[in-house]
């Protein structure tokens, strides 16, 4: 399912490799048409932020979701200054963000377990909203 309308943009795919890409392609044209259309106005690196946090929410999804489940990204402006970004999966499992430095000051060094932490240092807000009977929204605010 796509909607795409000045206000809201949405796509729902079976969650599989493609999702993440796919997220990140539309949202930056849906935001670049917007800004032409003179819809909205804001500073260069809105977009590639935007599309980063996208990007590592979407990823998350269909890490956590079984394959071919469907995964659900969102954007939507909630305020006249603020995107509000979404994605729904089905996975019981919460969220968990992790300081990007360790107890001892220095970058933790794992090799995964960035996206969060990336995404944190972006946004105003990073929050989950429960949809029972399964599934979640992992959603984030970036105001500009
Ligand atoms: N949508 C989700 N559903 C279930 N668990 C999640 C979800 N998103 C994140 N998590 C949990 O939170 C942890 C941290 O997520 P984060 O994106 O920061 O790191 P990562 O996905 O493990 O690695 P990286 O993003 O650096 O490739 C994940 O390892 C996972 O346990
Ligand atoms: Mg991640």
């Amino acid at each position: 399912m796509t909607t795409t309308n000045a206000d809201e943009f949405v796509w729902t795919r079976p969650a599989s490799k493609l999702f993440p890409g796919q997220v990140r392609a539309l949202l930056r044209a849906w935001l670049i048409e917007r800004k032409a259309a003179r819809r909205q106005q804001w500073p260069d690196d809105f977009v590639s932020d935007a599309a980063l946090v996208a990007t590592e929410l979407a990823a998350n999804a269909i890490t956590h979701a079984p394959r071919l489940e469907p995964v659900t990204f969102k954007a939507t402006f909630s305020e006249p200054h603020s995107l509000w970004m979404g994605v729904w999966d089905c996975s019981p499992k919460a969220p968990v963000t992790r300081p990007m430095l360790g107890e001892d000051g220095m970058p933790v060094l794992d090799e995964g377990g960035r996206g969060l932490g990336i995404t944190l240092a972006l946004v105003a807000e990073l929050k989950v909203t429960w949809t029972p009977p399964a599934g979640k929204w992992t959603w984030a605010t970036c105001p500009f």
